[in-house]
């Protein structure tokens, strides 16, 4: 018990799942999204288990980037740093909005790597913390309308595997959540329909409850493992797009 953690997305799905887990092995919980209202419901069912702090910001603009990288700074070192705000857009790359497209790679990588990177050497100092970044297992296959989406999750495992051999030993846990299709609002936000990834087009036993998901993470920091793939089916799938890929190289 005790210490800070610090959660971006937690405004809903995933993220709002960590502040509500983590509220379990931290004292205070630096909750941060776009909307101050869902924020501020979360504070309100969390009462007084945990103090919750909220920082309204979007991860894209850089102003509100650089404003969490400094309280990342004060509020260092932090226990946990929970990389996991994020979103798909998926949709044929010719059609698609180049603006979103890149706005997955700043959201997913380049806020990621800044974040990670201002609350590393902190944790180095200290000896101990755990960062957790938001991949999924889409980084293991490529799929038409949503290779963005997979490339930036598929930088997430590659980028926490490379770190996590870099900090070998300092005390510092780094890991790559993969999961699988997850009730969320990830699923009702815009192109994902049309895609075909709805709660309706794809079967029941193919989801999981973000509890599950945030209690396989949590209990996996005290493993070695650091790409974390919750769920028996979601494995499977890894595995055989792994022996796909195995396949198509010859
Ligand atoms: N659900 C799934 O099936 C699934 C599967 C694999 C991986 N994932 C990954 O899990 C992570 C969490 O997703 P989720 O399922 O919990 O989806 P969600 O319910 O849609 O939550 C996404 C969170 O990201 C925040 N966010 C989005 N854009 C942002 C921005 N520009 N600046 C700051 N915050 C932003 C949202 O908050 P605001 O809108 O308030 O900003 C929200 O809190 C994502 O990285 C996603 O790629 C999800």
């Amino acid at each position: 018990m005790g210490g800070t953690a610090l959660v971006t997305g937690a405004s809903a799905g995933i993220g709002a799942e960590f502040c509500r887990q983590l509220s379990r092995h931290c004292d205070r919980i630096i909750a941060t999204g776009r909307r101050r209202s869902k924020l501020d419901a979360l504070a309100a069912e969390l009462g007084d288990r945990v103090d919750l702090h909220c920082i309204q910001a979007d991860l894209l603009i850089a102003e509100d980037r650089d404003r969490l990288i400094a309280t990342i700074k004060e509020e260092s070192p932090l226990k946990y740093l929970v990389n996991n705000a994020g979103f798909g857009d998926m949709a044929a790359f010719a059609d698609s909005s180049l603006k979103a497209q890149q706005h997955q790679v700043d959201l997913h990588i380049t806020t990621t790597m800044a974040l990670t990177h201002a609350a590393l050497p902190a944790m180095i100092e200290a000896g101990a913390g755990n960062i957790i970044n938001l991949s999924s297992v889409a980084a293991f296959f490529p799929y038409p309308t949503g290779m963005v989406y997979s490339g930036s999750k598929a930088f997430l495992n590659l980028f926490s595997e490379g770190l996590q051999a870099e900090v070998a030993g300092s005390g510092v846990k780094v890991q790559s959540l993969c999961p699988g299709y997850t009730y969320s609002e990830f699923h009702d936000r815009s192109g994902i329909a049309d895609a075909g990834f709805t709660r309706d087009q794809v079967p029941s036993e193919m989801w999981m409850e973000a509890s599950e998901v945030v209690a396989a993470s949590l209990s996996a920091l005290e493993t070695d493992q650091v790409i974390v793939i919750p769920g028996e089916h979601n494995v499977a799938l890894a595995r055989n797009e792994i022996n796909a890929l195995l396949k198509r190289i010859g």
